[in-house]
């Protein structure tokens, strides 16, 4: 079965990944750049100061998205750009620079998809306890109005969270991301608390006051793939898929994040271990909490392989085999993640999936001739699509599909050592370079899958 009529192609990128721009034009700071200035947090010391300066170049890039053919864009709105102090006074250069990019996307005639987090946390808010303060979500709300007030005119679709798991479990329990907190559950289950309800509060907000809009939530984590197709190891990887973990690893899950969004309550698996974390009258949180999406995104990138097993929770995980494909991140190649996440996920939630991020790091380089060769990314995708179509066609209802990313960038921890993009950057002179490999994603968007 092919994709569906109206399935959204595009590609994605965020505002610290890309912006730079970092101290111009009264942009306040971010927990990021706090982070990325410590010595030792980041790879060789990198910062997104300047990175793929995207703040002076966004028209050339809109220009880019539209040579390449790409309909649908997806960008995250710098918080400490529009609120410097996180609340408060607005900076005006920072709506300005917004409008700017969405009229210039509105132009080309792409549809601009606005996440309003993706990490850069203002510092002033991380000041005050940042998700830990159970003002955060009230806090949110208030930036996602300012959001909706400033571009619900023109944008109708929104993304409030990105990778909850991931800004908080990497950000304040292992701390290996900003803020770099290293914090137990004790903190951590309360401020993912604090994150579904931001979700809840931002999706009312923007409702009201961008009628008609769509709202997407975007978490990400890595689907379980059942070893073989027997009944026993399917429903083996379902359920990996949907466990929450004992340990201080416990934020790698699906359901402690989705569950409460999608469903109106905590998985009980999750409650054995996490209820006594919770903060204190959080079950009057839950109506607020439940809101309906339009999409359920989600970030897939990798999966593992689980089979059933003769143990306590009835699954093992397959050990990866040798030898298997990696990308220049070193992350396996496991296109099977882009059926069963999208599969269970819908067979779960019954909401139509969003595949938010998908894509891979190469060692790219500009040779000889002036062009970027990269079959490895090529390959990559075309092996994942073929599998999101098969679920597609297996009956999960799959809305679209965005690349990560448009452009190379800073990627968090390991500074610009990995190039995600479908354009390659220059870091020293910011030019860019259309890769290969978007021109055969072109041919794909415009056959809508037919080419794959
Ligand atoms: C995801 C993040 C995105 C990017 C990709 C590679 O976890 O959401 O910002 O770093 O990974």
């Amino acid at each position: 079965m092919p994709f569906r009529e109206d399935f959204i192609w595009g590609a994605a990128t965020s505002s610290y990944q890309i912006e730079g721009g970092a101290f111009e034009d009264g942009r306040g700071l971010s927990v990021w750049d706090a982070f990325s200035h410590q010595p030792g947090k980041v790879f060789e010391g990198h910062t997104g100061d300047v990175s793929s300066d995207h703040y002076h170049r966004y028209f050339e890039d809109v220009d880019l998205l539209a040579r390449m053919g790409i309909n649908n864009y997806r960008f995250s709105v710098s918080w400490p750009r529009l609120l410097p102090e996180g609340t408060g006074t607005v900076n005006r250069k920072g709506v300005d620079f917004y409008n700017r990019l969405v009229d210039a996307l509105l132009e080309k005639g792409i549809r601009p998809w606005m996440t309003l987090y993706h990490w850069d946390l203002p510092y002033a808010l991380q000041a005050r306890g940042g998700w830990e303060n159970p003002d955060m979500p009230q806090w949110f709300e208030d930036y996602a109005k300012l959001c909706a007030l400033s571009f619900g005119d023109r944008v109708r679709d929104f993304i409030p969270l990105n990778e909850p798991q991931c800004f908080i479990g990497m950000g304040c329990g292992s701390g290996v991301h900003a803020p770099g907190l290293v914090m137990g559950k004790h903190a951590t289950v309360p401020m993912a608390h604090h994150v579904v309800k931001a979700n809840g509060l931002s999706t009312q907000a923007l409702r009201a006051l961008v009628p008609g809009c769509s709202v997407g939530y975007a978490p990400n984590m890595n689907p379980c793939m059942p070893a073989t197709k027997s009944e026993a190891d399917i429903a083996a990887a379902r359920a990996a898929y949907f466990h929450v973990p004992e340990g201080d690893d416990w934020h790698w899950n699906v359901s402690w994040w989705s569950d409460p969004v999608m469903l109106g309550e905590y998985p009980a698996q999750g409650l054995e271990l996490l209820e006594r974390f919770l903060p204190r009258g959080w079950e009057k949180d839950m109506p607020l909490i439940h809101q309906k999406l339009d999409y359920y995104g989600q970030n897939i990138y990798q999966g593992h392989v689980i089979r059933a097993a003769d143990n306590a929770r009835g699954w093992d995980e397959v050990p990866r085999p040798f030898g298997i494909a990696k990308t220049a991140s070193q992350w396996p190649v496991t296109p099977e993640a882009l059926y069963w996440g999208p599969r269970f996920l819908y067979e779960r939630y019954q909401t139509p999936i969003l595949i938010t991020e998908n894509g891979l790091s190469c060692h790219d380089a500009l040779s000889l001739n002036g062009k970027v060769h990269d079959p490895n990314r090529e390959n990559y995708v075309h092996r994942y699509l073929l599998n999101l179509r098969r679920a597609a066609g297996d009956g999960a209802d799959i809305a679209g599909y965005f690349y990560w990313s448009l452009l190379d960038n800073f990627e968090w921890a390991e500074g610009y050592s990995d190039r995600f993009g479908l354009v390659f950057v220059d870091y020293t002179t910011g030019e860019r370079t259309i890769k290969e490999s978007a021109w055969w994603y072109k041919k794909v968007m415009e056959s809508n899958g037919e080419s794959l």
